[in-house]
């Protein structure tokens, strides 16, 4: 890093700023070249992250980006979280207390402790405070909104504290919003925070974090004057808020990006997408290839190889036996893991799905969502005995068993910003039949590494179910199309690659 004598306002003084300064003098500063080798630091801000808390998708690719950030060598990459109490406790005893802040929120001052924890190259921090995350579950709660804010207004204020101040603070989701939005309204005058750039990325458009505009300034400390920032039809809209005051915002596929333009997808935020669409971004999540690996996946009932799948069959009869489904070997196992929601498709298997069953099939279901999903499912479990097995739960350890012991994976979505499990049953050798629609879209090509259908139609859905499992009869084929559905890369080698080069172009 070179350094020259200049004369410079201190708001202009980056590395040695001293707030104390006079308006203008000489002094030495550290010029900001941005062509150095010195690595890049980047801040996530997200509501969950593996390997400590995990609801969805989300977490993963948290998890799993920053990780592989981590590897390239070229960044300081971070991760802050808050400390929820669900957080387990053999990972709570690996996280050093590094001290506390008080945290501003309008008329509120709250405690923030800020714990840390290394993991996978990645410095992981948690941000403290019993009131608002010692609760079971990460979301759903009457003052959500409040938490997020005070979470939000946390992870600026512990810059000074730490000591780090990124070049990119990447927010995910409308949990994190408020990091953006406050880096516009309240910090980015002050020299310390003035160069950080800020990327947005929607996981799920769907949740916009959307409240009453009479909580304003009380709640979320928005000044008046900013309010047309947060403000769309006549709410607090924070992804809204998020988009306008970011520099650049980005989905999770480049077919979503697409789709968030039109109002079918956009869930009222499409006339938004579309004015800031000059600085959208489409980038396809990856998987973490080391954690879903069948070749070491300790979870499975045996491993094997994409060159060698004999043992996939000792998963499938081990699978059967587990869910009470009779041993055979021939009959083609369709599995679902998902949440159990009307836009996950649940509303096309719904509807033929008994017709379906009529079939030489076996049908695995595991999730939770809407009840009357899990009812529907349960009732048919109970009608189906040997046809049909519903898993009405969240559980890691037999979704594996599930990815991997299944022939045909289903994932029929009305809308899907990418979709992870596609992918995941893909390395263990299921070959997924899937809506063309978001990442699903972005992942999966018929012919190659799965089945698809376009329109929201059950009847497409089925005719296309039933081509696979006729298709499932050649072996020889079948092989073939397992070894590529199996060996396609999933890895974040090339998505991650493309948030370095929005992350360089951002800093330009
Ligand atoms: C959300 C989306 C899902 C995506 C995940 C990770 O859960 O619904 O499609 O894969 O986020 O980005």
């Amino acid at each position: 890093m070179n350094s020259r004598k200049i004369k410079v306002a201190t708001a202009t003084i980056r590395k040695k700023a001293v707030a104390k300064q006079p308006k203008t003098e000489t002094v030495e500063v550290e010029e900001y070249n941005m062509s150095t080798t010195e690595k890049k630091k980047i801040l996530f801000v997200a509501s969950e992250s593996t390997p400590f808390i995990a609801t969805g998708g989300l977490a993963e690719v948290i998890g799993s980006l920053s990780k592989a950030l981590a590897a390239t060598g070229n960044y300081d990459v971070r991760v802050v979280v808050p400390l929820y109490s669900d957080i387990k406790k053999e990972y709570r005893e690996k996280f050093n207390y590094l001290g506390n802040v008080y945290v501003h929120l309008a008329w509120r001052n709250q405690y923030c402790g800020i714990f840390s924890c290394e993991q996978d190259g990645v410095t992981f921090y948690f941000i403290d405070n019993e009131f608002y995350f010692k609760r079971p579950g990460c979301y759903g709660y009457f003052d959500d909104g409040e938490r997020f804010a005070f979470f939000s207004r946390s992870v600026l204020e512990i810059m000074p504290f730490l000591n780090f101040y990124p070049d990119v603070m990447h927010c995910h989701d409308w949990q994190a919003a408020l990091a953006a939005i406050y880096l516009k309204t309240n910090y980015c005058f002050k020299p310390e925070y003035q160069y950080i750039r800020s990327l947005f990325t929607i996981h799920n458009i769907e949740y916009q974090g959307q409240y009453s505009l009479d909580i304003l300034s009380d709640l979320f400390d928005i000044y008046g004057k900013y309010k047309y920032l947060v403000e769309y039809n006549n709410c607090i809209n924070l992804m809204k808020g998020a988009i306008e005051c970011s520099e650049r915002f980005s989905t999770v596929s480049p077919k979503y990006a697409d789709q968030i333009k039109d109002p079918y997808y956009a869930h009222g935020l499409d006339p938004i997408i579309r004015n800031n669409a000059f600085k959208l971004t489409g980038i396809l999540n990856g998987i973490d290839d080391i954690s879903y690996n069948c070749a070491l996946d300790s979870h499975l009932f045996a491993n094997f190889t994409p060159d060698d799948f004999s043992n996939k069959a000792v998963c499938k009869a081990e699978l059967q036996k587990m869910l009470g489904l009779p041993q055979k070997a021939d009959t083609p196992i369709i599995s679902m893991v998902s949440r159990l929601v009307s836009h996950k498709g649940l509303d096309l298997v719904t509807n033929v799905i008994e017709e379906f069953l009529q079939d030489d099939v076996q049908v695995v279901i595991l999730g939770t969502g809407d009840k009357q999903f899990e009812g529907f499912f349960r009732e048919l479990a109970y009608r189906y005995p040997d046809k049909l097995s519903a898993n009405i739960v969240f559980n890691g350890d037999l979704s594996r068993k599930i990815y991997s012991g299944s022939d045909i994976f289903l994932m029929p979505s009305k809308s899907e910003p990418c979709g992870l499990s596609q992918m995941i049953a893909c390395r263990y050798g299921t070959i997924p039949v899937v809506r063309e629609t978001g990442g699903l879209y972005d992942s999966i090509k018929p012919t190659v590494n799965g089945y698809t259908f376009a329109n929201y139609n059950a009847h497409d859905m089925l005719y296309v179910l039933r081509q696979a499992v006729n298709d499932y009869k050649n072996k020889e084929e079948w092989l073939k199309l397992m070894y590529r559905a199996a060996t396609t890369d999933f890895s974040w080698s090339h998505s991650a690659k493309d948030y370095e080069a929005l992350y360089l172009e951002m800093l330009k």
